[in-house]
């Protein structure tokens, strides 16, 4: 594929921002999407459909062949059953996962500690721990209904200071909310993870609340999760393409 015009490290750079999500039911898709544009993109999110569908063996085969794997499994139990999940998950090689921030404090204090110290004592890449705050499928009277009085914006950012006290790498945040967390938590390193995105040639499919990759990128996130408009275009390369030169325009 040739370069979005500009230079190219900034070219590299946005590519490294660009997370697929393989929202596919099956190995035989899942294997083609990558071999078709795993050369242009940051790295592949792997969800429960696929996970439940594939399994870990899949994600092992991927890693060694050199992908990088976002496991969005949004694991929520227990401290210790989290704490374990998350180091089997390291042991796997992923470069991201996932937990609920409504899991608590202990729980991601917990699974920080025990997946920085099972890294060192093996020696292996720590993977980014980022925390879930409030899906983009809930609105306030989700939050009412299992007792939560504030507002989404509130709960967002209530969750997401204590996912950053509680040493978590960052949070998934629906691209409105990037703005506002990153005025919100100081740390630059906080890494804001942004799906609903839609190019300007996407339609929005079932995201209410969409963003451009330009326009999210310039509201300050590290990286965006983008599913359909790649995978079920009819030209995934030009769409991966497209995209990159959206966040070029909007980095430049
Ligand atoms: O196809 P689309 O670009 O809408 O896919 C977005 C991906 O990000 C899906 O895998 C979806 O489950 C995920 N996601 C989301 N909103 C969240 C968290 C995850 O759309 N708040």
């Amino acid at each position: 594929m040739s370069e979005p015009c500009g230079a190219p490290e900034t070219a590299a750079a946005n590519r490294q921002k660009l997370i697929v999500a393989l929202d596919v039911e099956s190995v035989g898709e899942a294997r083609d999407i990558i071999a078709e544009i795993g050369h242009t993109v940051g790295a592949f999110k792997i969800g429960l459909q696929l996970f439940t569908s594939a399994g870990g063996s899949f994600v092992r085969e991927i890693i060694q062949s050199g992908t990088k794997v976002f496991l969005d499994l949004k694991f929520h139990d227990i401290p210790n059953t989290v704490a374990k999940a998350g180091i089997e998950a390291a042991r796997m090689g992923v470069w991201m996962f996932n937990v609920h921030a409504s899991g608590g404090s202990e729980m991601m204090r917990r699974v920080a500690c025990d997946v920085a110290d099972l890294c060192q004592r093996e020696e292996l890449t720590k993977p980014n721990i980022i925390a879930v705050t409030v899906l983009t499928s809930s609105d306030s009277n989700t939050l009412r209904e299992i007792g939560t009085e504030r507002e989404v914006k509130d709960q967002v950012l209530h969750l997401a200071r204590m996912a950053s006290e509680c040493g978590l790498d960052g949070v998934v945040a629906s691209a409105n909310e990037t703005g506002l967390l990153r005025e919100s938590i100081k740390s630059r390193d906080f890494l804001l993870v942004t799906p609903g995105i839609r190019p300007t040639f996407a339609t929005n499919d079932d995201q209410r609340r969409v963003m451009t990759p330009g326009a999210a990128i310039s509201s300050g996130a590290d990286y965006l999760v983008i599913g359909r408009p790649v995978i079920k275009a009819a030209d995934r390369l030009w769409a991966v393409k497209t995209i990159l030169g959206e966040m070029e325009a909007a980095s430049t």
